[in-house]
């Protein structure tokens, strides 16, 4: 009968085996797949790991500093912290077809790499938090790719690395029962879903500061206030999207012409497919009022009530 405690030690045999004495590159996105992915490669080859962590920009609010406070505070990886933000800005200025998003984040987050990789010395592997899903919908089929997710694919051909990629064969709640079997907190590992590509596929179209702010600012709110209601762990994923249209509202005396904010929440079990979830009322009201008056240039909420499909879970 398959275990998560034998998975474990096949696991860190396997890494060692194949690593030996040479040292892997992991790169961390503010996720669950590659904080446990750096968790379990530090338990089996310590010190022979070294994490990046780019903040490409594009991350939740509060978020470099949670995991920098948890995987290097508690757990000891040794992390590189890059900011690496204008990069990522300048070279998506102007763009706004979602797969170019992608592909030009996922060649970034490359290069950084291989910029940081050059100045470390003697990487042979890259580790990576690919899960079965991203293995499924990425696809080796072009005609079936759906996303092209960018922590499969998007790899330039002069990639001087040999993949790690231990959670290949597992789904996110394996995955998270993985994390908690090595021992991480709850608040890591439950964390929901969050794609490479971050807030730059939430901003619909192309990205500029002043949007970002307003995805992460209204995102933060939603996550408040998730949690406050006690829904944080049933709904599956939850966030903010930003389709970029305004509409006209009214403000004290005045007309307004301001963003519109979309709230999008699912429950699923592997995001394969997934049901919106029924928020309360009470809660969704309580969201809008908060988003309205705390984030500038919104003036309307709307909910999202499809489920995927027809839907994707992301609006990009
Ligand atoms: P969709 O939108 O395809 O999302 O229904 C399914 C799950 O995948 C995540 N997702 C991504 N993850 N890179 C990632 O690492 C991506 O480009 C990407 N696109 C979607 C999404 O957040 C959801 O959990």
């Amino acid at each position: 009968n398959w275990s998560m405690d034998d998975f474990i030690d096949l696991q860190i045999e396997h890494i060692r085996q194949t690593v030996g004495d040479k040292k892997v590159l992991l790169g961390l996105s503010g996720g669950v797949d590659s904080s446990v992915v750096g968790v379990l490669l530090h338990k089996a080859i310590g010190n022979q790991l070294t994490s990046i962590f780019v903040d490409h920009g594009l991350l939740r609010k509060g978020e470099v500093e949670q995991v920098m406070a948890s995987l290097k505070g508690k757990f000891g990886l040794n992390i590189i912290q890059v900011d690496a933000h204008e990069r990522f800005l300048t070279k998506l200025a102007g763009v706004s077809d979602p797969e170019k998003k992608r592909k030009i984040i996922g060649n970034e987050f490359i290069q950084v790499f291989n910029d940081e990789a050059t100045k470390l010395d003697g990487i042979d592997f890259l580790a990576q938090g690919t899960l079965y899903t991203d293995v499924i919908e990425s696809g080796t089929d072009t005609a079936q790719t759906i996303k092209s997710h960018h922590n499969v694919g998007g790899l330039p051909d002069d990639m001087q690395f040999q993949l790690i990629e231990p959670l290949r064969s597992l789904f996110k709640d394996e995955a998270r029962e993985l994390g908690e079997k090595l021992g991480m907190p709850s608040d890591l590992v439950w964390r929901q879903p969050f794609p490479g590509p971050g807030l730059g596929i939430r901003v619909i179209g192309e990205i500029t500061q002043e949007k970002l702010e307003i995805v992460r600012e209204s995102d933060y709110i939603l996550r408040d206030e998730i949690k406050k209601a006690g829904l944080d762990r049933d709904i599956w994923q939850y966030f903010t999207v930003l389709p970029g249209i305004r509409s006209v509202g009214v403000m004290g005396d005045g007309r307004t012409y301001d963003y519109t904010v979309g709230i999008r929440a699912v429950t699923s079990i592997d995001g394969m497919t997934a049901d919106f979830t029924h928020i309360p009322w009470d809660v969704l009201s309580h969201i809008s009022t908060r988003i309205v008056n705390e984030c500038d240039h919104v003036n309307r909420i709307v909910y999202d009530v499809t489920s995927k499909p027809p839907s994707t879970i992301e609006w990009e």
